[in-house]
């Protein structure tokens, strides 16, 4: 169990709108979660190990609810396509290679080595259907000492033959790679139906089988592109929307549920959204490379939906979340202008709470410092922004600024639940 004490300047959201900052203060950490801040360190404490970061710009880690580790060596790359082609063109062809775990090992460590230096510290990630290199990943992320959820992907129709698992076997397999990853303590299995042009009706039904009897969380794609969605409704003609698709299987709301995108969803799939406590993992980097459209980020927040950022690699090129934050903000204002409904955009406090503290919630307390959340903790050095303004700014502006500026740096120093990420 780990408990120290953090010195200097803290930001986090209070909630939706607000952000609060906490200067000069001291964060104790008490057995790997947040104890409180203290202006004098009290007796009592005066033994714990102390980190003074007096000059730093301190906030809770990052959620990335959206990630495809076996995407990530063509980040960056291919963007001129949008989803379906883009699939068949790109992305299986890579994900296929993984079927070779010296590949899978090697492009893994690239993928972790660049997520620990990232704010990011929690993932809930795409691996491929092949359960050696997934269980390989998890194993990585385990080491690195991150945190969160790693999916087997299931796919038993459309895709290449390669990437093809028969039914039963893909069953097989997704109960043998839960079994073995009881090994692992902070990063833990999670249902991943790749989508449903991917999986039949059957491989869906036993899933949400298994996310029943196991108690775990599913992650899938919902909405994100028109000509997927005209496809879903020829595959499941019997469900009402793309939503009612998974709903109808059993997937949706048993346990903790995600989906990435949402750009199309409203009214009846909405609906679904709201009273299933479903997830939604905005992408806003991916909804522009892939030119699926703009999620309505702000409607779905005034519905109750909760949000949270996913970087969406490698439809979106970058692995960090703050540059999610950022590329949120942008998007939502877009769609202000240019499209006819009565969105709002999305002011900065409300990103950063997507980020933190709405996208934590999906792995626990998990995203704000209170007392009792994990102690998730990111320092950014904001010394390389030179500004004649920065001694009239809030500690939040200079948030704002790093945010837009440095959204790609490495960050000063990460704790994930009480632990020190070491280089
Ligand atoms: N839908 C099904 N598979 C994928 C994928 O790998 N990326 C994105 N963006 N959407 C998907
Ligand atoms: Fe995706």
């Amino acid at each position: 169990m780990d408990s120290f004490i953090i010195h200097g300047n803290f930001v986090h959201s209070k909630n939706r709108f607000v952000l609060e900052e906490i200067n000069d203060m001291n964060l104790v950490v008490l057995n790997n979660k947040i104890d409180g801040f203290y202006k004098t360190i009290p007796e009592c404490f005066k033994n714990l190990e102390y980190y003074d970061y007096s000059d730093k710009i301190i906030i809770p880690g990052l959620s990335d609810l959206h990630v495809h580790a076996p995407q990530y060596q063509f980040r960056g790359l291919w963007m001129d396509m949008e989803l379906l082609p883009w699939l068949d063109r790109h992305t299986f062809p890579e994900e296929s290679k993984y079927k070779n775990l010296d590949y899978a090992n090697k492009a893994y460590d690239i993928f972790v080595e660049d997520l620990k230096k990232s704010a990011t510290t929690r993932v809930c990630a795409f691996a491929t259907i092949h359960e050696e290199a997934t269980l390989a990943l998890m194993k990585k992320l385990e080491a690195a000492g991150l945190s969160g959820f790693v999916g087997k992907v299931n796919t038993d129709r459309n895709a290449p033959d390669i990437l093809i698992e028969e039914s039963d076997v893909s069953i097989k397999n997704t109960l043998s790679y839960i079994e073995k990853s009881k090994e692992f303590k902070n990063i833990k299995p999670i249902i991943t139906p790749r989508f449903i042009p991917t999986c039949s009706d059957y491989l869906l039904k036993e899933l949400g089988k298994i996310s029943k009897e196991y108690k775990l969380p599913v992650q899938s794609h919902l909405s994100e592109n028109l000509s997927e969605i005209e496809w879903v409704k020829e595959l499941v003609p019997q469900s009402k929307s793309y939503a009612d698709a998974y709903n109808i299987f059993g997937l949706w709301g048993i346990n903790k549920t995600v989906m990435a995108h949402c750009v199309y969803s409203y009214e009846s799939e909405l609906e679904l959204l709201q009273n299933k406590n479903v997830f939604v993992a905005h992408c806003p980097d991916s909804n522009t490379n892939l030119t699926s459209g703009v999620a309505r980020v702000t409607a779905l927040l005034d519905s109750g939906v909760n949000v949270g950022l996913g970087s969406d690699i490698a439809g979106g090129e970058d692995i960090s979340i703050l540059s999610a934050m950022k590329n949120a903000i942008k998007v939502s204002k877009l769609n202000k202008r240019l499209s006819h409904n009565n969105d709002g955009s999305l002011l900065f406090p409300e990103a950063f709470y997507l980020a933190t503290k709405m996208g934590g919630q999906f792995f626990g307390n998990v995203g704000a410092f209170i007392k009792g959340y994990d102690a998730d903790i990111v320092v950014l050095d904001d010394s390389s922004i030179k500004t004649t303004l920065k001694s009239e700014l809030t500690l939040k502006e200079r948030l704002e600024q790093y945010v837009y500026l440095k959204s790609s740096d490495c960050v000063f120093a990460k704790f994930v639940k009480g632990r020190k990420i070491e280089d």
